[in-house]
């Protein structure tokens, strides 16, 4: 009855696959039929420890046998100890609690915002970014969305903000003015296609910021908590931001959104001037802290960059095989292959195929293939993967 009712009664603004899920184990889920599936996408890069870890869910149901909610008119342990770790493990030096990336993401436009505001430069409110980017679909974080199809339908959008092409620095130097506080980008581009940052753009980006002091704003909602091979993929290309949103991932699945800062861009909020009921719950910081101490730890790590690299070579083999396949590419394990536009091929094709045979993968942007597993993905579940995406590249399955 869940697909009736679901179909009847809920908003239809998500298109939707197969049976009710019913259950979820590492990287295993299983439909309402008995139907096994490999998951390659992770309930969209969130569950990146897998399905129903055993230490989060021990978390979870302790805390949740303990306090769940007080609101932050009050002091709560989990939240202070997710705080500490967290700015302990990134250049932020303090956190504000949301509930999801948008709710994040639009934490930190309203603190670039307001930091400007509050140092008597009221004409400095301006946000630059990227085109093809993603940030969510609040009002605020739509504009800021670089993709037209997110914004039908909502006009007028929030005043102040402009996009310029991902990877071009000229483009972004002759944007940035006086009149712009924030310059706001994905260091890997997620819904956009999975598209990494180019090596040396974010130093460049980093050193405009610096030039003009104007504040950058890193969006790893997608790209952290180890889903590019580095806690947050911004330390693999060396250069810190002032601001940074996570969400997805930060608890494994309990709705958690966060945005960190440093001392100094933090001063943009002081009492009142931002908040929110659920953000930091005892129950969702404490799912966190337990993730991000597993994630964090080097040899977790480093078998993230290793199976993506094996990933990625597999997928490069297929490349090789069909022209069809026109580019792999991404960062740890958020991996993208794009099929070639005359290749008569759709990703919507290899998803449903791959959905049929038991294995959930993403398709964006019409051609393009995502993979975001959880980061505990075996070699031999990426040989299943691959084997069956080489059968439909070979024409054999269709
Ligand atoms: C980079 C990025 N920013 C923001 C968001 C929005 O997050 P949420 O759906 O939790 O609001 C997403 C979601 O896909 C995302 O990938």
């Amino acid at each position: 009855m869940s697909v009736k009712h679901t179909q009847d009664h809920v908003f239809q603004t998500y298109m939707r696959q197969g049976r009710p899920f019913i259950k979820g184990e590492g990287t295993r889920l299983t439909d309402d039929q008995g139907k096994a599936f490999t998951d390659f996408l992770a309930g969209i890069a969130v569950c990146n420890l897998g399905h129903c870890h055993p230490a989060v869910t021990r978390a979870i149901s302790d805390q949740a046998k303990t306090l769940v909610h007080v609101s932050n008119l009050f002091y709560t342990n989990p939240q202070a100890d997710l705080a500490k770790a967290l700015t302990e493990k990134s250049f932020a030096d303090r956190v504000f609690f949301a509930n999801s990336g948008a709710e994040a993401n639009e934490a930190a436009i309203k603190l670039a915002r307001r930091y400007f505001q509050r140092k008597g430069e009221k004409s400095r409110y301006r946000i630059i970014t990227m085109t093809q980017s993603f940030h969510g679909r609040t009002m605020a974080t739509l504009t800021a969305t670089g993709q037209d199809k997110i914004k039908d339908g909502f006009y007028p959008l929030l005043e102040g903000f402009s996009h310029v092409p991902f990877n071009d620095i000229e483009a972004l130097r002759s944007a940035v003015d006086d009149t712009v506080c924030a310059v706001m980008m994905e260091p890997v581009q997620g819904e956009g296609g999975v598209i990494p940052a180019a090596p040396d753009y974010l130093a460049q980006v980093r050193q405009l910021c610096d030039d003009t002091g104007t504040l950058l704003i890193f969006d790893e909602i997608q790209t952290g908590m180890g889903r590019c091979g580095t806690l947050f993929a911004h330390q693999a290309y060396d250069v810190a931001p002032d601001i940074m949103t996570l969400a997805k991932a930060l608890a494994n699945g309990i709705p958690i959104g966060a945005m960190l800062a440093t001392q100094d861009a933090a001063s943009g909020f002081d009492y009142g001037s931002h908040a929110t009921t659920f953000g930091g719950t005892p129950l969702a910081t404490a799912a966190a802290l337990e993730v991000l101490s597993i994630i964090s730890a080097p040899e977790f790590l480093d078998n993230v960059v290793k199976t993506g690299d094996y990933f990625r070579t597999q997928l490069r083999s297929l490349k090789e095989k069909y022209p069809k396949v026109k580019e792999i590419r991404g960062k740890g394990l958020l991996i993208g292959m794009e099929l070639n536009t005359n290749s008569g091929l759709s990703a919507g094709d290899f998803v449903g195929e791959c959905f049929k045979k038991g294995f959930i993968i993403n398709g964006i942007q019409d051609k393009v293939l995502r993979f975001a597993p959880p980061l505990i993905i075996e070699k031999q579940e990426i040989d299943n993967l691959v084997a069956v995406l080489d059968s439909l590249l070979s024409g054999e399955d269709h």
